[in-house]
């Protein structure tokens, strides 16, 4: 089994994703961490873009269920001598890992090299296209804080177009039954995209609201706005939140651009924000991850 999208994930596994990932949080904050549930594999990381959230929670996950981690140098690897990607797939397939993290800048990277490799891929973020296990950590942040998830309004605020984020968090949110409010700028807002794409209207009312960093890697030239200008226009302020629901919390994947897409003064709001507790909580669901994507493995 593979995680490239969320569409790979039946709801019984995403339930159990959840539920794991919530036990994984509590016992992650015990002083000693010693699963060895994983003990005997072998999970590579492959990162080809930049990361530090979901690179450096995968090894820690890896490392708190017991199993050897190796992360590739890409700047080091044979990459920079001309070998494909194609390539560089048989070749950790033949070292036999037990799990592939791959994050890559080619919307469908981790699908083709799933197709290569014997043991499950886990997409780590491909272009645009999509990031599932940071929709699943954004899930079960939620449903730690509120309870549930099915009913709940939430705002989705920012560059929806090249967000690999926002196009998990979209399906996946809607399968768990939130009430989703999409906005961004226009030019920033997927071309078969419906309505206005306002945020003071996304935002009223809302119970959360994820707020996204535009994604200058992927725009052909820069964006216009100077970065107070945007956060005036289609940033989160104390303004506009002032307009949510009572005890709307703020979520954002990271990295953050303060002064842009999101007031600074709202990121640390500990009544408010949950950033911290995202990135607390990616850590606990990629344990869950790891442990059901390699449970047949592990099967006699
Ligand atoms: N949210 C996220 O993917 O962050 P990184 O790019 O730091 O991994």
């Amino acid at each position: 089994m593979d995680l490239i999208s969320i569409d790979s994930l039946s709801d019984s596994d995403i339930a159990t994703i959840l539920d794991e990932g919530d036990r994984w949080f509590d016992y992650n904050r015990q002083p000693r961490r010693n699963a060895d549930k994983l003990d005997g594999l072998t999970i590579v990381n492959a990162f080809f873009e930049n990361s530090t959230r979901t690179l450096l929670s995968f090894e820690i996950a890896a490392n708190r269920l017991g199993a050897q981690v190796v992360t590739m140098q890409v700047e080091m690897s044979s990459i920079k001598k001309g070998e494909t990607l194609e390539d560089t797939a048989r070749t950790l397939n033949a070292m036999r890992p037990d799990a592939l993290i791959i994050r890559h800048g080619l919307s469908g990277a981790p699908s083709s090299i799933a197709s290569i490799m014997d043991c499950p891929v886990i997409n780590a973020g491909d272009g645009s296209g999509e990031h599932p296990t940071q929709a699943l950590l954004d899930a079960a942040t939620l449903r730690r804080r509120f309870g549930r998830i099915a009913g709940l309004k939430v705002a989705i605020c920012g560059d929806l177009k090249h967000s690999r984020v926002a196009h998990s968090n979209i399906k996946l949110l809607t399968r768990l039954g939130a009430e989703l409010r999409l906005a961004g700028p226009p030019e920033l807002l997927p071309d078969d995209f419906q309505g206005d794409g306002s945020i003071d209207a996304a935002v009223d009312g809302a119970d959360a609201v994820m707020m996204l960093r535009i994604q200058r890697e992927r725009l052909d030239e820069e964006f216009g706005d100077a970065p107070g200008e945007y956060l005036d226009r289609y940033g989160l302020t104390a303004a506009r939140i002032a307009k949510a629901a009572p005890d709307v919390v703020v979520m954002h994947p990271g990295p953050i651009n303060r002064g842009v897409e999101i007031d600074g003064a709202l990121a640390d709001d500990p009544t408010r924000s949950l950033i911290i507790l995202q990135v607390e909580m990616g850590v606990a669901v990629r344990m869950a991850c790891l442990d059901l994507l390699t449970a047949e493995r592990l099967s006699p």
